[in-house]
């Protein structure tokens, strides 16, 4: 999902027709790496023209291969869908009824409902089925009540609740009107223009010198120069920077990888996966916004490698609230060899929406006549589609191949998932909590010695991960991020199985990461086990919130806040994640897209 602007004089840089398509569409294609199905642009002159089109951006420079424009002002967007599926219809930019306004948008308006029926009561009609088009609706009803052009694009701004990065083009008018709210914009200056896009790549072989617009700040963009103002119109005094990036670095937003991009995307793709979803001021989860399926029967969880973690995860917040919920490997799956009939509820935990393992599974299932239920991150993906329902769990586009925000995102959907369909009674505690997860993980990524730990057992031939209930869960996703990035030999095992096995493989050289969180008698347990291993000369990392003083019998400790004891295992993997990127990164190993593995598996 990306966003580009651009308004030129027309004598700027290399005069020609069509200087601003090409400075939009080469602007998207340097946005590409963000993950994308659908690409559009607007010119406006006298009027606006908006082409747009699902898929690539070389298709849609293709539709506009016929168009000779000189107009002078543009925005482009490609769309990562999270309302409505990947359609030409629903690619942006989005006009109202009549062709005066049109917007590009990243993120979700999540008050899109209720200002749509207001509008379609005052008559407007819509032609998508995104929350994006109520923003440009709402511009028409400011403009028809009389006000002006950046009054409109105000009027429509106050009025959104949710996440947005928006730029709007008017007919007869060569200026861009851009804000944002949790979603990033970044402005581009040069003599006679100005860009405008979500991410610096989009015009970095332009211009160096940018302006980072904040939450909440408006911003005007023309030949002249670019005003940015706060949203009662008064100035707002911007520094101008100097990017020194390559492209190929922006890309990375100054990563080294995408991979640690995401993991560092963890707080806003939870802020995402909760928005809208909890009331804040009664504690509870909303359950209209998920899927109202009945688990008064059998619940099976279907899915693989990461999601399969996910779901080990989920089920058990389902059995604790009196569910049958059983976890399967999706490739392992199958409806007639166990019982499934038209009571069973079949999940499909599925970041993709595309793994084929787990679309058989789920075909399976229907057959059989169970109600079946997508969690995913990709609408419009065949899981979505054939589905008797979705949840989608808004983690934003991942890249790397491993996964690790959307892990988190999982959990946390399936937490809320569990909670309104299986709860009796709501848990204001749980939360509470994961209000503050986002925070916490924060905390955890500024302040983490991952990296330490990293390079001081880099040269270990094997890596082993215990934990016990929820914590199994982490310990079997630590030792699969292990072993995908850093090719080394790692297991992860429920604490209590290793002297039934696994010790015979504990040597002195192979650290043992014990997750160990809350100070239940699982915690205690575990610690038992700790110490079953500083028996065989074994390093032992503590990964713990302190509580059961696990940090006592460990070599080495990391750290996580102390929260509610279900969200524990979502912070313990965190450290997790950067304990294996950064021993993956002292290897030099091909992080983001290590060798033999694919993001998403279309074959059984
Ligand atoms: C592939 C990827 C894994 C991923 C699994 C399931 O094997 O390499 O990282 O966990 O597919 O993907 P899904 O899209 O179904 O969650
Ligand atoms: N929510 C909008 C849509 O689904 C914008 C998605 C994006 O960020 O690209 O169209």
């Amino acid at each position: 999902c990306g966003i580009i602007g651009y308004v030129g004089d027309p004598d700027y840089n290399m005069p020609g027709e069509s200087e601003t398509l090409d400075v939009l569409v080469d602007g998207l294609s340097n946005l590409e790496y963000r993950g994308y199905d659908s690409a559009g642009v607007a010119l406006a002159n006298g009027s606006v023209e908006v082409v747009k089109t699902e898929g690539e951006v070389d298709s849609l420079r293709e539709s506009l291969a016929d168009i000779n424009s000189s107009a002078p002002t543009g925005i482009g967007h490609t769309r990562w869908s999270t309302h409505g599926p990947p359609a030409d219809r629903n690619a942006h930019p989005h006009t109202g009824d009549t062709d005066r306004v049109a917007v590009v948008h990243n993120g979700i308006i999540e008050n899109y409902d209720n200002l749509r029926s207001e509008l379609t009561a005052k008559g407007h009609e819509f032609e998508s089925d995104t929350d994006t088009e109520v923003v440009p609706h709402l511009i028409e009803e400011g403009l028809n009540k009389g006000l002006d052009r950046p009054e409109a694009f105000q009027y429509a701004v106050d009025q959104l609740e949710g996440s947005y990065a928006i730029a709007a083009v008017f007919a007869g008018d060569h200026t861009i009107y851009a804000t944002r709210q949790d979603s990033p914009l970044v402005l581009g200056h040069d003599d006679g223009a100005a860009f405008l896009a979500s991410d610096v790549p989009a015009f970095i072989e332009h211009t160096d010198q940018v302006t980072y617009l904040d939450d909440g700040e408006f911003a005007r963009l023309n030949p002249n120069g670019v005003t940015v103002t706060d949203s009662t119109g008064t100035p707002i005094d911007k520094s101008i920077r100097t990017v020194d990036w390559d492209p190929e670095d922006a890309g990375k937003s100054g990563y080294d990888h995408y991979m640690l991009k995401e993991i560092h995307e963890q707080p806003r793709a939870l802020r995402n996966c909760l928005r809208g979803r909890v009331d804040e001021r009664s504690g509870t989860v909303i359950d209209e916004e998920f899927p109202d399926v009945d688990v008064s029967g059998r619940v099976h969880f279907v899915a693989c490698g990461t999601s399969y973690h996910a779901a080990l995860y989920g089920a058990r917040l389902f059995r604790e609230y009196g569910v049958s919920a059983q976890v399967f490997l999706a490739s392992e799956y199958d409806a007639r060899s166990i019982p499934v009939d038209n009571s069973t509820v079949v999940i499909g935990v599925t970041q993709s929406g595309e793994t084929a393992d787990t679309l058989s599974a789920l075909r399976s299932a229907r057959r059989a006549g169970a109600t079946t239920l997508a969690v995913t991150n990709t609408v419009g993906s065949t899981a979505a589609r054939e589905c008797d329902d979705v949840l989608y769990i808004r983690s934003g586009p991942e890249i790397g191949v491993a996964a690790t925000k959307t892990f988190a995102s999982q959990q946390v959907a399936l937490t809320l998932l569990g909670m309104s369909v299986a709860a009796d009674t709501p848990d204001r505690k749980l939360v509470a909590a994961l209000r503050d997860l986002p925070d916490q993980i924060q905390t955890i990524l500024d302040d983490s010695d991952a990296k330490a730990l990293a390079e001081t057992y880099v040269d270990s031939s094997a890596y082993f991960f215990i934990g016990r209930g929820d914590n199994r869960s982490v310990a079997l996703e630590g030792a699969l991020k292990m072993k995908e990035i850093t090719y080394k030999h790692a297991e992860g095992f429920a604490a209590g199985e290793l002297k039934h096995g696994p010790l015979a493989l504990v040597e002195s050289s192979t650290p043992v990461f014990a997750v160990v969180t809350g100070d239940d008698e699982r915690a205690i347990k575990t610690i038992g086990n700790m110490k079953e291993v500083d028996a065989r000369d074994a390093p032992v990392i503590a990964v713990t919130d302190g509580r059961a003083g696990a940090e006592e019998y460990a070599n080495d400790v990391l750290e996580i806040p102390e929260t509610h004891p279900r969200l524990a295992p979502v912070l313990a993997n965190v450290q997790l994640q950067l304990v294996s990127y950064h021993v993956a990164d002292f290897l030099s190993r091909s992080i983001d897209k290590p060798r033999n593995l694919a993001k998403s598996v279309t074959v059984e």
